[in-house]
């Protein structure tokens, strides 16, 4: 059975509303999908008596089960690579020349999902800072369940399998059953927070490097241009800002500008583009 018009009327507006997150008049199926597990374990015996209920009795609960439900939670380690090879090969060594007095770095997942992009963050400082240099990497999701799996840290043989290095789950991981964990000595420096990007950012001190990746696509232009501004405003103004492969700020920003940064293309404010830098839109 397809969820009927005005269930889908009622998720997509909880959604839009809470998340901003726009489902399109067709994804009935997605919904209903993505809401089967829901309604089961919650006891009701469809999505539709779920929904039904819900809107009898709206509770805060429910809301953050269908948020997490419909949120589209898709990573991978070292997604793309070239963000994490141009991380290595260009904007670690500006920092490096850069923050020489203080040696700390901030870096910033903006929509973690499980935590791997925020690892891979911390495994590729761990091996590419100088000595005596330290980080810390926070990851933020709106997904509760997200957040909870990100700190738990613990992955299945599937999920290391999808863009991890034999060599780097050696030494990163150990053992935890049939699944792996990452190591404390990684997990030291990184930690997750439940954040809605369309919502006012908390004030938190200015990040170097923020990856906000796979998560513009989801939203409307008037959203995808206010989490670019709140995001602008977290950013050092000499930053580096790496979206996923699909997105860009040309068009919806004009405060970034897209620069090259080894083989792909990050974003930075543009009063701070040094001169010479190339330009890449
Ligand atoms: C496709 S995943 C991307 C994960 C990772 N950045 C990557 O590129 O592999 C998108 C993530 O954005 C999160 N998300 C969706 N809407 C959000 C919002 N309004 N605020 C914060 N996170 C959001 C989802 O929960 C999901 O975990």
């Amino acid at each position: 059975m397809t969820l009927s018009a005005a269930d889908f009327a009622f998720v997509s507006a909880l959604v839009r509303r809470e998340a901003a997150i726009v489902l399109a008049p067709g994804k009935e199926y997605l919904v209903e999908a993505r809401l089967i597990p829901v309604a089961r374990q919650v006891g009701a015996a469809s999505v539709a008596e779920f929904l039904a209920n819900m809107q009898r009795r709206p509770n805060s609960e429910d809301q953050r089960r269908i948020i997490d439900a419909l949120t589209t939670n898709e990573t991978s380690w070292f997604r793309d690579r070239e963000p994490f090879s141009a991380l290595t090969d260009v904007v670690l060594p500006e920092l490096v020349r850069s923050r020489g007095t203080n040696r700390k770095l901030r870096l910033w997942s903006a929509a973690s999902s499980s935590g791997q992009e925020a690892y891979s963050l911390a495994i590729t400082l761990q091996e590419n800072l100088p000595t005596g240099w330290s980080y810390e990497i926070m990851g933020s999701d709106i997904s509760t369940e997200m957040v909870k799996r990100a700190e738990a840290a613990e992955y299945s043989q599937v999920e290391v399998n999808r863009g991890l290095p034999a060599t780097q789950l050696v030494q990163y991981f150990e053992r935890a059953g049939a699944h792996w964990r990452i190591t404390p000595a990684l997990r030291r420096n990184v930690s997750f927070k439940l954040m809605n990007l369309t919502a006012p950012l908390p004030a938190l001190p200015p990040f170097d490097v923020i990856f906000l990746r796979n998560v513009l696509i989801y939203f409307d232009v008037a959203t995808k241009k206010s989490v670019l501004r709140n995001v602008a405003r977290l950013l050092r103004p000499d930053g580096w800002l790496f979206l996923g492969a699909a997105e860009t700020t040309i068009g919806i920003d004009d405060n970034y500008e897209r620069v090259a940064a080894g083989r792909t293309s990050a974003y930075r404010v543009r009063s701070a583009v040094p001169a010479g830098t190339a330009r890449k839109g």
